[in-house]
């Protein structure tokens, strides 16, 4: 069926894209395009399957073709800090770039979002780097498990980028008590000094919390274990029985519910998949782009058709 579409293409249209490898199942697309349509923009959002090497020639050849904007997603998401123009607080905070806008400087000298230049672009523009992940991940965490991140107990496994990006923002909240798991351990102890170098009041864990009563607010999984169907579960089941999260949330949203999730929601915690994330990066990206507030709605059917169907 063919996506709800605005205007048909045209010599005015302005466009936007993802530039992944691989991009080929990337459903960012399908909910971009929806809320483009939506907002009754005449732009489209295309896909593309970049390689590392080539990421500073796409960004530069995109500047020049006056694209809209960018999103990231991997590998190019540390490596665009150093190929951006300028950096939003943001993309410095979070440490990556998932966002690119590209900006004009108008009569006054001020950088502005392509969209204020409808007619035509001046020819200086400059990329900025941004980042919606970090705040797409405590945004899924409140709206699609109901945790409150203040003060919470968290079980972290991954220290990745996303586990990275996820265990700072969680710190940066306020939670009370992080317990880091990783493969490699010495990334959860490198992850461990940067959280108490920026976040003191955090206390840190490598390691599983110890067996006992104590409960936890939430059990993150951040790592790529669960993605294919015979991973088995992210935790040393020995070390940790996940009857004592209270909820469980699975970056993972392809299956929609891994073992993880399955064997959490068997011993009746709450669980949610990282869908949520998705989505809410691509809604704040839209708005970084469009200036307009989101169609989260829209955006949200786009992208649960996409991945899981009709
Ligand atoms: P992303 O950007 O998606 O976070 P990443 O930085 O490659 O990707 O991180 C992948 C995470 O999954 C890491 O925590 C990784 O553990 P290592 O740091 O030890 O590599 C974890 N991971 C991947 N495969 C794994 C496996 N077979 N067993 C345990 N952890 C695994």
């Amino acid at each position: 069926m063919l996506e709800p579409a605005g205007k048909p293409l045209n010599a005015a249209t302005r466009y936007c894209a993802v530039l992944g490898h691989p991009i080929r199942h990337s459903a960012s697309p399908a909910m971009q395009n929806a809320a483009l349509a939506a907002l009754g923009l005449d732009w489209r959002y295309l896909a593309f399957e970049v390689h590392p090497d080539d990421l500073r020639p796409v960004i530069e050849g995109a500047r020049a073709m006056k694209f809209i904007g960018f999103n990231l997603t991997v590998p190019h998401k540390l490596l665009a800090r150093d190929l951006v123009d300028s950096l939003d607080e943001t993309a410095k905070t979070w440490g990556a770039v998932n966002t690119i806008r590209f900006e004009a400087r108008d009569a006054q000298g001020k950088w502005r979002p392509l969209r204020d230049f409808p007619e035509s672009i001046p020819r200086e523009i400059r990329s900025r780097g941004f980042n919606t992940d970090a705040d797409a991940i405590t945004r899924s965490l409140r709206e699609d498990l109901g945790v409150k991140l203040s003060g919470a107990k968290v079980l972290l496994l991954g220290a990745g980028g996303a586990g990275g990006v996820a265990a700072l923002k969680l710190a940066s909240e306020g939670v009370a008590e992080l317990f880091l798991v990783n493969r490699t351990e010495a990334k959860a102890c490198a992850l461990k000094a940067e959280i108490t170098r920026r976040f003191p009041s955090v206390k840190v864990t490598v390691g599983y919390p110890k067996p006992g009563k104590m409960a936890l607010d939430l059990l993150l999984n951040a790592t790529s274990l669960g993605l294919k169907p015979k991973d088995g579960l992210p935790l040393d089941a020995q070390k940790f029985s996940l009857r004592r999260a209270r909820a469980v949330y699975d970056m993972i949203y392809r299956p929609a519910e891994t073992e993880l999730l399955q064997a959490a929601k068997a011993v009746g915690r709450r669980t949610a998949n990282g869908v949520g994330m998705l989505l809410y990066q691509g809604a704040r990206a839209l708005e970084i782009w469009t200036g307009k507030a989101a169609p989260v709605e829209v955006m949200r059917a786009a992208l649960l058709k996409n991945i899981y169907g009709p």
